[in-house]
């Protein structure tokens, strides 16, 4: 495997979707390379169909544990028709959210412990880790009042309608993420106008593919 796997991660309302969305012609013209641009969950037909079962709103009762392997077996099935391939064959893959998702969502907030989350995921990834993530760090407050003002434009999901209790929990287990995991993740402050959140993650991917 030669190619390079990069993950944005962060707080609902972080705009990771923003930051991928103006990086990536950015990035492609700076590296002169075609960038594969995904997210999770999704990213494949059937890995799509998995995500509007798991963040349909009318879903209410789904289980904890089923809602944690469904993001995982949309996981692999993304891996297996996507993000593999590309990393085969050289390419640089920058995937909307992984593993450190579930890790801070189903392993922190939901409750059911990092260790059960980590063993799913090493099951669904076979231990495939991204080269370098962004953390893209946002107090959940701030996430939320962002939603609100953008419901129009945006998909509104189960998630989203957790309390900012959960939100905060999320932060908080990301925040502990990136400290146990120095070297692959670097936080970013998403709590600033666009165009300086842009600037500060174009210069740290800049500087990573720089230093390969
Ligand atoms: P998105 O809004 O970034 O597309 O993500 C959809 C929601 O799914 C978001 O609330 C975070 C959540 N999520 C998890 O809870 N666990 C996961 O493993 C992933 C990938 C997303």
């Amino acid at each position: 495997m030669t190619g390079i796997f990069i993950t944005i991660e962060g707080p609902d309302g972080s705009g990771k979707t923003s930051v991928i969305k103006h990086l990536l012609p950015k990035l492609e013209k700076e590296l002169a390379q075609k960038i594969v641009a995904t997210r999770e969950p999704g990213g494949s037909e059937i890995a799509e169909k998995i995500r509007e079962l798991i963040l349909n709103p009318e879903h209410v009762e789904m289980d904890v544990r089923t809602e944690a392997l469904l993001y995982a077996a949309a996981r692999r099935q993304h891996l297996v028709e996507k993000i593999i391939p590309a990393l085969n064959k050289g390419e640089i893959v920058i995937c909307d959210r992984f593993v450190d998702s579930s890790l801070a969502y189903q392993g922190v907030a939901r409750g059911i412990g990092l260790e059960p989350i980590a063993a799913i995921n090493q099951f669904a990834t076979g231990g495939l880790s991204p080269h370098l993530t962004l953390y893209l760090d946002l107090e959940a407050h701030v996430g939320l009042e962002r939603i609100n003002k953008n419901k129009d434009s945006r998909q509104f999901d189960r998630l989203d309608q957790e309390n900012l209790a959960f939100h905060q929990t999320v932060r908080s287990a990301y925040l502990d993420l990136v400290k146990q995991n120095p070297t692959r993740m670097i936080a970013v402050n998403a709590n600033q106008e666009l165009e300086k959140v842009l600037s500060d993650c174009y210069t740290i991917l800049v500087e990573y593919f720089r230093q390969l």
